[in-house]
């Protein structure tokens, strides 16, 4: 495994298995009255957040401090970015700190990629613009695996506004990697003219593909990155493409529905059906502590991060699952 985690489709099937069964290790960790390691005490993990989070940034916060990492939270507004300050710059100052991690989330798609060429640590994408987002896919990956017990030979349908979807398209790549086959569903104007060269299947029709899947994911509308009318108003788009009550019931018993938040409940998804049994949502965020733990256990755990005075390694208090897949 590469030094950074930037894209899904990157990933080996012997790196992607080797992150999932680590966080399966690590997730029986929170249920110890101390769920923390020592593994990464001494390590700096800044999280470098340049758009609106919940979950992903509280998650890698989680994740880094079960580890005993110092956790540096930099959100863009009220700091020096408002002032005009470039990535470049941001860079450099967390260089300086002696980060070993840098966990970055931006709106320019490839901005975790120019990141890597500037800090010596490793570097994280938490979501790069309309482009990836693959600890998410790897937290997707990881709660279907718990659920359904394997993630080969699986049907999974990801519904929506795959134009946007950084979520999407990093589930396309690890899913097939996995041996998972999908289809992207949507209306045509949601979905990305280079769909064609994505290794999955495309549908306009959802109630034609529920009957075949085992897995549902639901996309939120990203209303904050639409330029234009893509469709004709809300409530037609969540006619067509919404999962109500009625259409679950499309589904053979044993499909799971997904989401990654945030929902605009009663529009792609509805209340019903993200409270149900079958909904994932809760679990996901569960997994994602578990998931991000692992991936910055298995970037950061092995060595020390080259540094002017490398910190002295600590005793592992966990094997890797696998040691070769550290660096
Ligand atoms: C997604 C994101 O930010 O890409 N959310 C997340 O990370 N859980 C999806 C979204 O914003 O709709």
């Amino acid at each position: 495994m590469s030094r950074h985690l930037i894209s899904a489709a990157d990933l080996s099937l012997a790196d992607a298995m080797a992150i999932l069964d680590t966080a399966e290790e690590l997730a029986h960790l929170a249920e110890r009255p101390i769920p923390k390691l020592p593994t990464l005490r001494g390590r700096t993990v800044v999280n470098l957040f340049y758009e609106d989070s919940t979950r992903t940034r509280i998650s890698f916060e989680a994740a880094a401090k079960r580890l005993s990492a110092d956790v540096i939270n930099f959100s863009a507004k009220g700091s020096s970015v408002a002032k005009g300050e470039s990535l470049k710059d941001t860079a450099l100052t967390l260089q300086a700190m002696g980060a070993d991690a840098v966990v970055i989330r931006h709106g320019a798609s490839g901005a975790p990629h120019r990141l890597a060429d500037w800090v010596r640590g490793s570097v994280i994408n938490a979501g790069d613009g309309t482009h990836e987002h693959p600890t998410q896919a790897l937290l997707d990956a990881f709660t279907i695996r718990r659920r359904l017990g394997r993630l080969g030979g699986l049907r999974v349908a990801i519904v929506g506004d795959i134009v946007h979807s950084r979520v999407a398209r990093s589930n396309v790549w690890l899913l097939r990697t996995l041996g998972a086959s999908v289809t992207v569903v949507g209306p045509p104007t949601l979905l990305p003219l280079a769909v064609g060269s994505w290794p999955c299947e495309v549908s306009y029709n959802l109630s034609a593909v529920l009957p075949d899947c085992d897995v549902v994911m639901m996309l939120r509308v990203q209303q904050e990155r639409l330029t234009d009318a893509y469709f004709p108003s809300i409530r037609e788009y969540s006619r067509r493409y919404g999962l109500d009550a009625d259409r679950v019931r499309l589904l053979p018993d044993h499909a799971i529905v997904m989401h990654p938040g945030p929902m605009n409940r009663g529009v792609e998804i509805a209340a019903a059906v993200a409270d149900s049994a079958r909904s994932t949502v809760v679990e996901q965020v569960t997994n994602g502590v578990a998931v991000r733990m692992a991936v910055l256990y298995l970037l950061l755990g092995g060595q020390p991060a080259e540094r002017a005075q490398p910190a002295q390694p600590q005793a592992q208090a966990l094997e890797p699952a696998s040691s070769g897949a550290a660096r």
